[in-house]
């Protein structure tokens, strides 16, 4: 089952040098062919070969990725401030890895025909943000400061582009809005150092505070170069808004949260708590929707909204609707409901809740 799923490896995104010794397939005509096995190293001359013929993916299997992501982990941030690495292929190199963080969301998105959209959305937008300077800056740093923050940000441009796309009547430029703004909501983030932000315990009061001024950390520094919309500023600032006014940094409450920015909130709790942190086990996605869905009725996000949300996350995962309306008003555990969860002062649900 490990081994179930290919995933695609950008060939520019392999140095010869260290890329880890996992085996790599190459697609034809459908099928996938084994390119080298483990024991034989990647040379400089198969890069070249691929390159000539022109193909940009190589494939793994699933089971691999743990190392190969690791190695990205390690490479990502030399291979994004490299000079002689066109704005292209750092877009390449950058979908790439954000895919496999989506992939991670969706479970077994190879089931799900809207996966490729997904996929295409946040091809685009890699590929637009490594050719615009003022975009890729501020990503570098959030890539060279914190991996976690960085795939994070990616599932959350992911879904909250996904969501956009079929919830609303978006123009062009409005989504590459949205995509800018999902990818440095956490920007602000960067101030804090990973020791809070990895910490496997509960934070201090102090600390706590400290994360809680991300958001606005964040505006103020992006605001100030002037190169952003209204529409990213807005998910930066208010990402962690709540419907019923119990969020921050203002308090603001319903229809006064700009609607990308509530969405944004959706996608936000949703990437936290299905991701793996040094503090926290994963939920698996069913239960982070019946933990929301429990925090949308009692007045943290927008109904409607969720419901939209869950139906296009239940709809990915193959889930049927009855299925859907079962798990989400039957596994709701109470204890999730309203009070215990949302008004806990406990740091770690910052990203979710
Ligand atoms: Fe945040
Ligand atoms: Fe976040």
């Amino acid at each position: 089952m490990k081994d179930l799923f290919w995933r695609p490896i950008s060939v520019d995104s392999i140095d010869p040098a260290c890329f880890p010794h996992v085996a790599l397939y190459i697609k034809s005509g459908g099928n996938y062919v084994l390119y080298k096995d483990q024991e034989r190293m990647f040379t400089e001359n198969d890069q070249r070969r691929l390159e000539n013929s022109f193909t940009e993916f190589l494939y793994v299997r699933s089971g691999d990725m743990e190392e190969v992501n690791g190695y990205l982990e390690r490479n990502l941030t030399d291979m994004l401030a490299r000079e002689d690495i066109s704005g292209t292929a750092k877009g390449r190199i950058l979908y790439q890895t954000s895919i496999n963080f989506v992939m991670d969301v969706f479970e077994s998105p190879e089931l799900a025909a809207n996966f490729e959209r997904c996929r295409k959305l946040i091809r685009h937008m890699m590929q637009y943000v490594a050719t615009e300077e003022h975009a890729l800056e501020p990503l570098q740093s959030i890539v060279a400061h914190n991996f976690y923050i960085f795939a994070h940000s990616v599932q959350v441009t992911a879904l909250n582009l996904l969501v956009h796309e079929k919830l609303f009547n978006v123009s062009a430029d409005e989504m590459t809005d949205v995509g800018i703004g999902s990818l440095l909501h956490d920007f602000g983030m960067i101030f804090i150092s990973d020791d809070i932000l990895d910490k496997p315990d509960v934070l201090s009061e102090v600390e706590y505070y400290k994360v809680k001024q991300h958001p606005q950390k964040g505006y103020d520094f992006l605001e100030n170069t002037g190169l952003f919309s209204e529409v990213a500023l807005t998910i930066v600032l208010h990402h962690h808004e709540r419907f019923d006014g119990n969020g921050y940094p203002d308090g603001i409450m319903g229809s006064d949260i700009p609607r990308s920015a509530q969405l944004s909130a959706i996608c936000d709790v949703y990437s936290a708590l299905t991701t793996e942190r040094p503090y926290r086990k994963p939920s698996l996605p069913t239960e982070a929707l019946g933990m929301m869905y429990a925090a949308a009725r009692s007045g943290s996000f927008n109904s409607e909204l969720f419901d939209g949300f869950a139906e296009i996350i239940t709809t990915l995962k193959g889930v049927s609707n009855q299925e859907r309306i079962l798990l989400l008003t039957q596994k709701a555990p109470q204890d999730y409901a309203g009070e215990t969860i949302l008004k806990r002062p406990d740091p770690h649900y910052l990203g979710s809740f």
